[in-house]
């Protein structure tokens, strides 16, 4: 959409300033689109250079996009927040939100129960003197992360897979790094990386995860950083399998200047094992979230890998943010250790599995091919974004358009599945086949 603000200025400094106000303000919302360069060098009486730098500025700092033929944009989400609530661009009235990415809320397990033990058993208050990990909490990662197979002697615990993800680029990395990414990958990562002033360097996955000869050419160009995810990739559904984790583990062996991130959201929820590449290269990090499992409020992830980076990451959140509180730190280890909470989760990948499986196969039936080997999404290539958004949003169905997951790969639509329920497959299935099928032949005759 075109924005209507009325962008000002006689500097770049003025100008990208002004957009900042507008960002600030509500004014101008995520995908908006800035003038171009020229109209607004001549609507300024400025020149085509000072837009241009100022441009320039704000893509740097993560709060524009420039896409080619469709110019320069407001991005999903920058780094800038605004004072009302007018960002999230809101699925149109009286249709079904398929399009927000997350957990079922009536599929998380409940926190009350654990928040009154927790009241019973937190002892007197800690103040400064902790030293950032509960131990029982790290006990605790490390038996789970070791099952798994990832070695997880040095671990820490952040605020979450994405803060963990920022505080590793930001201590290994610096602005103009290339770091590869997934394309088509998770949206709020690639926002991150902009706001660090990283460029992004796409590799595709498919089912099984990252493609090898695409994260060779990643590594071609000279990226600093790889971000892998593990399982219920964002938004493919794609999980690492042996296979691919062996012939990349093999790609990557030796090569100590690259940071090796493994993001394993999914956790508990996947019903695929974890093939992790964790260790494969001398510096790497595994992070696996609660966020999706036991509930994004919670804030809280565990991130295992090699001495250095971990001793950076949990340094560098101590001189910053200092610690996640160990009140949350109890509260998710108390969740780990019940039984209930266990067979909830239990429930819910079992829910997600049926939800996704089911639409997949719907879809199968009415000719049309869709990716999700686990996760909650579903992951359909199209012919036309734009169109197929704007179809299913007429048919009462709002789903996410692939754009704001991708770098170069070819158009696509997100269907989130958590929230369905099994008598919506075939009315959403048929709305998406007749969504993305040309309309036949017309008859002129009877
Ligand atoms: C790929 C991916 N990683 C991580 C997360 C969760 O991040 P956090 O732990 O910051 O809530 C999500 C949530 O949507 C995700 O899609």
């Amino acid at each position: 959409m075109a924005a209507h603000y009325q962008i000002l200025g006689s500097t770049s400094a003025a100008i990208s300033a002004s957009v900042e106000t507008g960002i600030r303000s509500g004014a101008l919302a995520a995908g908006d689109a800035l003038p171009p360069v020229r109209a607004l060098a001549t609507a300024l009486a400025v020149s085509p250079a000072t837009v241009a730098r100022a441009y320039q500025e704000l893509r740097q700092r993560g709060l524009v996009v420039t896409a080619g033929r469709h110019g320069t944009r407001v991005r999903p989400r920058p780094p800038v927040a605004p004072r009302r609530a007018a960002h999230a661009p809101a699925p149109a009235p009286g249709t079904r939100d398929v399009s927000h990415g997350q957990p079922d809320p009536r599929l998380l397990p409940p926190l009350g129960p654990h928040l009154a033990a927790l009241a019973d058993t937190v002892g007197p208050p800690v103040g400064y003197a902790t030293t950032g990990v509960h131990p029982a909490l790290a006990e605790a990662a490390r038996s789970r992360l070791a099952a798994d197979g990832v070695p997880a002697d040095e671990l820490t615990v952040t605020g979450g897979a994405l803060d963990g993800i920022e505080r590793l680029l930001a201590t290994h990395l610096r602005p103009g790094d290339a770091v590869g990414l997934e394309d088509p990958g998770w949206a709020n990562l690639l926002d991150l990386v902009a706001a660090l002033g990283l460029r992004p360097v796409g590799f595709p996955v498919d089912d099984e995860g990252p493609v090898v000869s695409g994260v060779r050419d990643a590594l071609a160009l000279g990226v600093r950083a790889l971000v892998v995810t593990s399982r219920a990739q964002n938004p493919t559904g794609a999980a690492v399998s042996a296979g691919r984790a062996g012939e990349l583990r093999a790609l990557l062996a030796g090569r100590p200047d690259l940071l090796l991130i493994e993001d394993d959201h999914a956790a508990e929820l996947s019903r695929l094992p974890v093939h992790p590449l964790a260790g494969a290269t001398p510096t790497w990090a595994f992070v696996r979230s609660v966020s999706k499992p036991y509930g994004p409020d919670l804030r809280l992830a565990v991130l295992a890998g090699d001495e250095v980076t971990v001793s950076r990451v949990a340094g560098r959140a101590r001189v910053g943010a200092g610690w996640v509180s160990t009140v949350l730190q109890r509260l998710v280890l108390s969740l780990w250790h019940d039984p209930a909470t266990t067979a909830l989760v239990d429930r819910a990948a079992d829910a997600y599995e049926r939800r996704r499986r089911g639409l997949l196969a719907a879809l199968a039936d009415r000719g049309v091919a869709g990716h999700g080997r686990s996760g909650i999404n579903v992951w359909l290539p199209v012919p036309d974004e734009t169109a197929t958004v704007t179809a299913l949003r007429d048919a009462g169905w709002s789903v996410a358009p692939g754009g704001l997951s991708r770098l170069g790969s070819p158009p696509a639509v997100r269907i989130t599945v958590s929230a369905l329920d099994d008598a919506d497959l075939v009315p959403l299935a048929d709305a998406v086949a007749a969504a993305v099928r040309p309309a036949g032949p017309v008859r002129f005759t009877a």
